[in-house]
């Protein structure tokens, strides 16, 4: 019996197949490598190229390995790209991943752990958000996951497919060998890095007259090894035959882009210049979470989540492959 994981060569994806493999889990990955890396991933994982969408190739693994469980990381997330180009978010996020669920459906795999987002709730009404929150997104990117959530919430009602959704907030840092490496890079605190390391002469910060203690925007920032722990006790979740879930995965303390910046100063003792830009639109001022019901209900906490643990752990990944996986 196999887990199979979706995206597992991208960033999220590859550090939960460490985590999934180490614990003695036979893992599947299914990836397109558009975005992810053959090179993150463990050797243990069987690998196949393709799309989530070809549902040849799906019925083909999930017969072969008896998949029993599915881990849903597989999409394009870059915020500014799903507002110029929605059809490409569209396609790839909500017709692919609808076309993975049916594949799923067919071979009787009946839990499925879905990578959702902080970008479901847009712009929030109160802080820190829950789960009830409203939930009604700024971008397509945030429509493309909120979209795959009310799927999966049908296919429950309907077929008794049973679901954990994570909501995660900023994802960040680095285990010893596995971090990020987006091309092009978009989050703060691998850019920030970059900077210190000189291969960006500047960092640009999106607004800096946000209501917020320093006017830039606050992020909820939480370890990427935490989120693997994360899933692995989703899927012990599902496995127990409990029901379907949607839970926060965050830190619940926010930091600011500046405080990120000083922190990068300090752990990496560089200069980091910093460009203000305007903000960017559909970024809202503060997201930070309420992550005590993933604790009620995984017993989950996250343990390396302090911020400078997390750039500490981003910074030797950098150090010690200066160019990523490349
Ligand atoms: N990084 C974050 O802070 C963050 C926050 C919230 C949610 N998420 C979600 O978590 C998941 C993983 O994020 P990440 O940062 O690791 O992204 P990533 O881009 O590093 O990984 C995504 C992987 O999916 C693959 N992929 C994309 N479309 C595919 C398709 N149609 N078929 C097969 N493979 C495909 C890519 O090649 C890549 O390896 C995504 O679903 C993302 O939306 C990420």
């Amino acid at each position: 019996m196999a887990v199979l994981v979706t995206g597992g060569a991208g960033y999220i994806g590859s550090v939960t197949v460490d985590f999934l493999c180490a614990r003695g889990e036979v893992v599947v990955v299914l990836d397109n490598l558009s975005r992810g890396h053959r090179k993150a991933l463990n050797p243990k994982a069987i690998f196949y190229q393709g799309d989530v969408g070809n549902a040849d190739l799906l019925a083909r693994i999930t017969t072969e390995y008896q998949v029993e469980s599915c881990i849903h990381f597989a999409a394009v997330a870059y915020v500014g790209e799903s507002v110029q180009d929605p059809r490409k978010y569209f396609e790839n996020n909500v017709a692919q991943g609808i076309g993975l669920l049916g594949s799923l459906e067919k071979a009787g795999v009946a839990r499925i752990v879905f990578s959702s987002s902080c970008a479901t709730y847009g712009e929030p009404e109160t802080l820190p958000i829950r789960e009830t929150a409203r939930q009604w997104p700024t971008n397509p990117y945030g429509w493309s996951k909120l979209l795959f959530e009310r799927a999966l919430l049908s296919y429950d009602q309907a077929y008794g497919i049973k679901f954990v959704a994570l909501r995660y907030f900023n994802a960040a840092g680095a285990t010893e060998t596995l971090g990020e490496h987006h091309d092009p890079e978009t989050h703060l605190i691998p850019n920030a890095i970059r900077t210190a390391l000189g291969k960006q002469p500047e960092l640009s910060v999106f607004g800096n007259t946000f209501p917020t203690r320093d006017g830039t925007a606050i992020r909820d920032y939480i370890h990427v090894s935490d989120l693997a722990e994360a899933h692995g006790r989703a899927l012990d979740y599902l496995r127990d035959g409990n029901p379907s879930e949607c839970l926060n995965l965050a830190n619940g303390k926010g930091h600011s882009v500046l405080e990120v910046v000083e922190c990068t100063r300090q752990v990496t003792g560089q200069q980091i210049r910093v460009r203000m830009e305007p903000p960017r639109a559909g970024d809202p001022a503060q997201l930070v979470a309420d992550g005590s019901k993933a604790k009620d209900i995984l017993d989950w906490v996250p343990t390396r989540s302090d911020l400078s643990y997390i750039v500490r752990s981003a910074w030797n990944w950098h150090d010690r492959y200066p160019k990523g996986y490349t």
